[in-house]
């Protein structure tokens, strides 16, 4: 393996250990072949543009932006790497395939499958894989596959016989259309989009299917580009600052909306509590594959939006509507709580005249996930090929996203394993 000649080998070293120590602590290294990965692949290698010790912090990279500033490409925050190729289980021998390329994961995983292993590489921007290649190759891994493509399609002719044993999503995705590239009993992670809630869900495939095995890593990549890019199905009620967004299931009309919202809400209690640094998008999951007509509301916060307080900024609320009517989830906060962060209720607002009925079906819908979910945190996620399935109508069927080409059931009745923290990739 060669390395890049200016740079300080030592200082380099010194802090890829670190960071491996640093991540084995906090528990996303767990098996002696990550840890051996981690501490092997110059990462710094990869983010040449970057001060070495900013290439081993523990956070993103980024690499490309987009003519309006956003994150096009990054290397992932190394936290989440070693948590999705933990959670992958890749061994000596397997043939993976990544969607997204960098170069510095790809490397990662052309040590964990070894000589005898192969590893394929994916990117839909070509300066992407040009980069790729080149720090592959000045590392010494130029055995990885580069590939340049949108993954919504794979080229012919780069899944092997029977399929990749695992294939790791490196980029923000509503749909899986990998479900037939990959082997039976293989392994596929994932940051999927389900309504807004972006996961990172590992399977296995068993009999044409996947299902979730692994607890759920809450995370955040760049936005998928290409035939695969979501539509947010974000609709504007005249005249004011609120969007309502239906990322999954079919929009509804807003047009007759605006009156509703020009007086005080009904407020439905539910009498459900949550502490102020707590995580509840379990709940909105939840409330999303149980309610149908379920969307995500944000509001311009120097809007004219009547009776309607922002929700919380970058986190748009979980909102139903019925009709000319509208009900959104809300919290009240009751006291300090124990440990200073404020206890909260949640609350539902109702608009407009069919408004508190709206408001008592999402409350109860709180209630209902407090009694039976709340303890158990993750669902059961499965995901089949849409082909075969019945065609989705518009209908609601209650926990199932039909997507393009995959149709993703959430069951929240089996006992789950909880969820892990967050970041960015
Ligand atoms: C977070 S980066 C990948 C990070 C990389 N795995 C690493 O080494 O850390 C996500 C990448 O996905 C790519 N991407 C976006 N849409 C894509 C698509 N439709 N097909 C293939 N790649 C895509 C972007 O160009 C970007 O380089």
């Amino acid at each position: 393996m060669t390395t890049p000649p200016t740079t300080d080998l030592d200082e380099a070293t010194a802090l890829r250990h670190q960071l491996a120590d640093q991540l084995a602590t906090a528990g996303h290294i767990r098996t002696r072949a990550v840890d051996q990965a981690l501490r092997t692949v110059p990462r710094h290698a990869f983010a040449p543009e970057v001060p070495v010790h900013t290439a081993y912090a523990n956070d993103i990279v980024a690499t490309r932006h987009s003519d309006d500033g956003r994150i096009t490409s990054s290397i992932s925050a190394p936290w989440l790497q070693a948590d999705m190729l933990e959670a992958a289980r890749i061994q000596p021998g397997h043939r993976v395939l990544e969607i997204g390329s960098g170069g510095y994961n790809a490397a990662l995983i052309a040590e964990l499958v070894g000589p005898t292993g192969h590893v394929t590489t994916l990117d839909i921007d070509p300066a992407v894989t040009d980069r790729a290649t080149r720090f592959l190759a000045q590392t010494g891994y130029d055995r990885v596959h580069v590939v340049t493509a949108d993954a919504e399609h794979l080229p012919t002719g780069i899944v092997p016989d029977g399929g990749f044993d695992a294939i790791l999503v490196t980029v923000d995705t509503w749909d899986l259309p990998w479900i037939d590239a990959l082997t039976e009993g293989g392994r596929l992670v994932a940051p999927l989009r389900l309504h807004q809630y972006h996961w990172a869900i590992t399977f296995t495939k068993c009999d044409g299917a996947l299902h979730s095995d692994e607890p759920l890593i809450v995370c955040g990549f760049v936005a998928m580009q290409g035939a695969g890019a979501w539509n947010a199905n974000r609709r504007t009620i005249p005249g004011t600052g609120v969007h309502l967004s239906w990322e999954d299931g079919t929009p509804l009309p807003v047009d007759q909306l605006a009156p509703a919202l020009t007086h005080e809400p009904v407020v439905a209690h539910t009498h459900v509590t949550v502490g102020g640094q707590e995580p509840f998008d379990a709940l909105t999951l939840y409330l999303a594959g149980a309610l149908p007509g379920f969307c995500r509301l944000a509001v311009d916060p120097d809007g004219h939006n009547g009776a309607l307080n922002p929700p919380p900024k970058h986190w748009p609320g979980a909102a139903i509507v019925r009709g000319t009517s509208l009900a959104r989830l809300a919290t009240e906060r009751i006291s300090d709580g124990d440990d200073g962060n404020g206890l909260h209720e949640f609350v539902v607002h109702g608009y407009g005249a069919q408004g508190r009925l709206a408001a008592q079906e999402m409350a109860e819908q709180v209630r209902h996930w407090q009694r039976n979910h709340r303890g158990a945190r993750c669902p059961h996620i499965t995901a089949r090929p849409a082909v075969g399935c019945a065609p989705a109508g518009t209908d609601h069927e209650p926990h199932v996203f039909a997507k393009k080409h995959a149709r993703i059931t959430v069951d929240w009745s089996i006992v789950p394993s909880g969820t892990r923290s967050c970041s960015a990739g």
